[in-house]
């Protein structure tokens, strides 16, 4: 019950609001409404694997889910750990279940109710995971409380060329752990017949310390404009899924040429475990190409720092990966474990998610080991002033956004049109200048534009080139995707003009 569920996420904390057990009263109308089975939670119990299919609970309600255990987002593996059992401490965990539609989605799966006389079972009372998750800053647009996932509002993410870190983008799948930086120790696996390597931070701190300005992208970013094409499975980002900041660190390369691992002809795959796990002790992993983690260009880092600050816990205290140009999935927070591996890693993250599909593609007919996983991002850019809605003044209008693309192609260029594309007007990029093939951190743009007499409306649009000549689609329809991600079609924001 974990990762990417129903429509938003998975599965909640906290309270779960539950539909109140009642006795069974008499139908007063037989002919119309039948009553509803009765089973025990002994009953349930035994309705736990495919082969005698798979029951749940909520509440006093019972369902049958052997159907939807291969749709489960979040993978089946997941689903199955309630097998027999109440949802409620999955659900807990998962806030995004606890929705309305996901509840109308169960519903369909509905066989029945538990017995009044079972009585709620003692797991329900669970103890809340999120409990001890940091204080947020309040300027956040909160998609998601637990996990907790949060996106800087437009009108703040283009304030400063780095973003603050109280309002850097946050994206958790699972309760933030408390971890000691006395005792934090990193786990690196050695090459066969080599050693590993258990490095505390002050043996992290001897490496040659490496700073670097990186933006950092969530693949659902501008998500919810892919929602308003057609449903998608996932959380509804608006545009703030990215930030940048300054991160310093040991390169990753380092690390490993000192734990003695080597490029190889074959192909092979670094890992990285996080030490957020969920109920059955699963981590957060993800990886990356060797060829990637070895190449000092591509200055892949294990940070402990963000914006010349210890790293805050929301953002991976103390160590997390920074892999530049690379899409945010892969920059693993609250590192654990690094390893070199034959293959990519087997997390549900790199095999079950993040990837991308053809349109035509949907949850009965996806197979996600068709695709390979995303890594570095396409070209990107959208509008932070003026909103979506807002009244303008005639004469001249002010318009600012970021772009940015993935594997260090530079933005050579931002196209703005006030009227819907038709005429383009060319706008100013601000901020760092950017080395070639190391474009690793967004462009903040902004431009001052006449306003042709007599509108009354303007509909605005961004679109950014890259050094590869990599353009932005001009619609959602031909990239929309089951889950949402690589959303980059242009931007668009309607305005009124004041009269
Ligand atoms: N690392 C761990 N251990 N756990 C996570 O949930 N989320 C990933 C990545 N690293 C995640 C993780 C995803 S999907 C993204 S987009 C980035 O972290 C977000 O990093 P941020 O929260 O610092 O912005």
């Amino acid at each position: 019950m974990l990762a990417p569920p129903l429509r938003q996420q998975s599965l909640g904390a906290g309270r779960v609001s539950q539909p109140p057990c009642r006795r069974r009263t008499p139908n007063p109308n037989p002919a119309t409404q039948e009553s509803p089975h009765i089973y025990t939670r002994e009953e349930v119990r035994s309705h736990s694997s495919p082969e005698t299919r798979i029951w749940v609970t909520l509440g006093c309600e019972v369902f049958d889910v052997t159907e939807f255990v291969d749709l489960h987002p979040g993978g089946p593996s997941k689903l199955m750990l309630a097998a027999g059992g109440p949802l409620e401490p999955f659900w807990a965990l998962y806030a995004v279940h606890n929705q309305p539609h996901v509840r109308e989605m169960l519903a369909q799966y509905k066989i029945g109710e538990l017995s009044p006389e079972d009585k709620a079972p003692s797991t329900l009372k669970t103890s809340d995971p999120y409990i001890d998750d940091p204080v947020r800053h309040p300027a956040l647009k909160v998609n998601s409380q637990r996990p907790f996932n949060a996106e800087p509002p437009p009108e703040l993410l283009t304030e400063n060329y780095i973003t603050p870190n109280p309002i850097f983008f946050t994206r958790n799948h699972l309760p933030v752990p408390n971890l000691d930086p006395e005792t934090y120790r990193l786990h690196v696996v050695g090459p066969p017949g080599g050693q590993s390597l258990c490095l505390s931070l002050d043996d992290l701190y001897k490496f040659p310390k490496h700073e670097i300005t990186v933006t950092l992208q969530c693949a659902g970013n501008r998500r919810s404009e892919m929602t308003q094409f057609k449903e998608v499975r996932g959380l509804e980002w608006n545009i703030g899924a990215i930030s940048t900041a300054r991160w310093a660190g040991a390169r990753l390369c380092d690390v490993l040429a000192k734990a003695g691992h080597q490029l190889c002809e074959t192909e092979a795959h670094v890992c990285f475990e996080g030490l957020d796990s969920d109920p059955t002790g699963t981590a957060y992993g993800a990886s990356i190409p060797l060829a990637r983690a070895m190449d000092p260009e591509a200055e892949v880092l294990l940070a402990y720092e963000m914006n010349g600050q210890p790293l805050p816990r929301d953002h991976g205290f103390p160590v997390r990966v920074v892999v530049p140009g690379v899409v945010g999935a892969r920059h693993v927070k609250w590192l654990g474990k690094v390893s070199v591996e034959p293959e990519e890693s087997y997390s549900h993250w790199q095999r079950r998610d993040y990837k991308g599909f053809s349109p035509s593609v949907d949850w009965d007919t996806v197979d996600f080991d068709s695709a390979p996983s995303i890594q570095e991002l396409p070209v990107q850019s959208a509008i932070t002033e003026p909103k979506d809605g807002e009244t303008v003044q005639s004469g001249e209008v002010t318009i600012k956004g970021y772009a940015w693309s993935g594997g260090g192609r530079a933005v050579v260029r931002v196209d703005v049109s006030l009227d819907g594309g038709l005429t383009w007007h060319v706008a100013e990029l601000d901020g760092e200048e950017q080395r070639p093939r190391k474009a690793w951190a967004w462009r903040l743009w902004q431009l001052q534009a006449p306003v042709p007499a007599g509108r009354k409306e303007l509909n605005i649009v961004c679109k950014a080139v890259d050094d590869s000549y990599n353009v932005q689609p001009d619609t959602v329809a031909p990239i929309w995707n089951l889950r949402g991600v690589l959303s980059n079609a242009w931007h668009h924001v309607h305005v009124h003009v004041a009269p």
